[in-house]
């Protein structure tokens, strides 16, 4: 699936608003040093240019991206100065919808004991992904509104679900099962779809019945089922059970930031937004954060490990551990920002892992 290393890969990048344009430098300082063979190309379309020009993605943005790129490594997008966030729906939701990038691939690790919030909980017990879907559901925002402002509106938000969508994502569990280790080295074994088919019955009935197929061309993989409300308890209660879980776009969205908390914040969380063969896209999980936003105090591990896994996508496999190997590094050192428990500014936990990555 991913290409091989053995050419020169093009990389955009798009730091985008917020702790985006603080955290994306230090990634591009961890990918460099890391000897990956890449040719960066940075774009400015965020808040700033959209205040300025009204320019949210140039006409042809998205096919260019597609056509001259081998990946796209993003920031943030979300600016109070905008109040529509009508620039950062134009760029992240364009990549995502009109690029195809159908998978929302979000792994959940625990690197170290201290950062997770559970009692007793090590890391080899935290070590799952999230398959979320990317493309569909309440995100299309299909809908409307009737009878605006008075005392009988009606608002109606839909949620899309079709047949080739629900199918393509849960095949992409599956096969992301099939074909990927935990880090301990031992084989994944269990997808765990989840929904709330018990009250949304016509999408939650699609994806019972396209699961259950799916699930039985892959008997050696064990297929379970759980309500989001019923997962996203017993995700605090015990995460060790959770190997493969797909779901939906909201629960997706929901469920990952709930699983970031579990692996120290929302500033430790990576994720790919992929379309398996194509042009793929790469973003930490949190937004941009404005009230720390041009502080040097977010943490830029979240973005650093989503450079490791777009490195990994790529087929630089050695690159992408040597970076994630100093990250573990510095999160047993303490060569990190408060929000997990150091001191240090976001350039400076940066430079840590630069310094750190170019030693191995
Ligand atoms: P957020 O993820 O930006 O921040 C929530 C809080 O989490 C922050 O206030 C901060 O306390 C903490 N946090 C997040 N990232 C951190 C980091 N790297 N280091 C330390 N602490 C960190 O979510 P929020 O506040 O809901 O959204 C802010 C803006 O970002 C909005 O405009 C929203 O639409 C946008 N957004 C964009 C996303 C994207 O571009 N993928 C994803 C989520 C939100
Ligand atoms: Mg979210």
């Amino acid at each position: 699936m991913a290409p091989l290393a053995n050419s020169k890969k093009r990389i955009a990048v798009i730091a985008g608003d917020g702790i985006g344009q603080e955290v994306i430098p230090q990634a591009l300082k961890a990918m460099k040093a890391s000897g990956a063979d890449l040719e960066i190309s940075e774009f400015d379309w965020g808040a700033d240019r959209y205040l300025r020009d009204g320019m949210t993605v140039p006409p042809d943005g998205f096919a260019m991206l597609a056509r001259d790129f081998d990946a796209i490594l993003a920031g943030a997008f979300g600016d109070p100065r905008v109040k529509t966030n009508i620039h950062a729906k134009e760029i992240l939701l364009g990549m995502r919808f009109q690029m195809d990038l159908y998978v929302n691939l979000r792994p959940v690790r625990l690197l170290d004991a201290e950062l997770c919030p559970l009692k007793g909980v090590q890391p080899k017990d935290v070590d799952f992904v999230v398959v979320r879907e990317n493309t569909e559901g309440v995100y299309t925002d299909a809908g409307g509104v009737f009878k605006r402002g008075t005392l009988d509106e009606i608002a109606i938000q839909e949620d899309i679900n079709t047949r080739k969508g629900v199918e393509r994502i849960i095949r992409y569990a599956f096969d992301y099962c099939e074909r990927n280790k935990k880090l301990d080295g031992s084989p994944r074994r269990r997808v765990l779809m989840s929904d709330k088919s018990n009250a949304m019955t016509h999408a939650g009935g699609l994806w019972q019945r396209v699961f259950k197929e799916v699930s039985g061309e892959h008997p050696q993989i064990e297929a379970q089922h759980m309500y989001v409300d019923a997962l996203c308890m017993q995700m605090v209660r015990d995460p060790r059970p959770f190997d493969v879980i797909v779901t939906n776009n909201m629960f997706g969205d929901i469920v990952t930031d709930l699983a970031a908390g579990l692996q120290g914040g929302l500033g430790m969380a990576a994720s790919g937004n992929i379309h398996p063969g194509k042009t793929s896209m790469f973003e930490p999980v949190h937004g941009s954060a404005p009230p720390i936003a041009g502080k040097n105090i977010a943490n830029p591990f979240g973005a650093i490990l989503t450079a490791a896994m777009m490195l990994a996508h790529l087929g630089f496999t050695r690159e992408s551990e040597k970076i994630e190997a100093a990250v573990l590094a510095a999160v047993r050192r303490k060569k990190t920002t408060q929000d997990i428990g150091g001191g240090l500014g976001t350039r400076e936990a940066g430079e840590w892992i630069a310094e750190e990555t170019s030693r191995h």
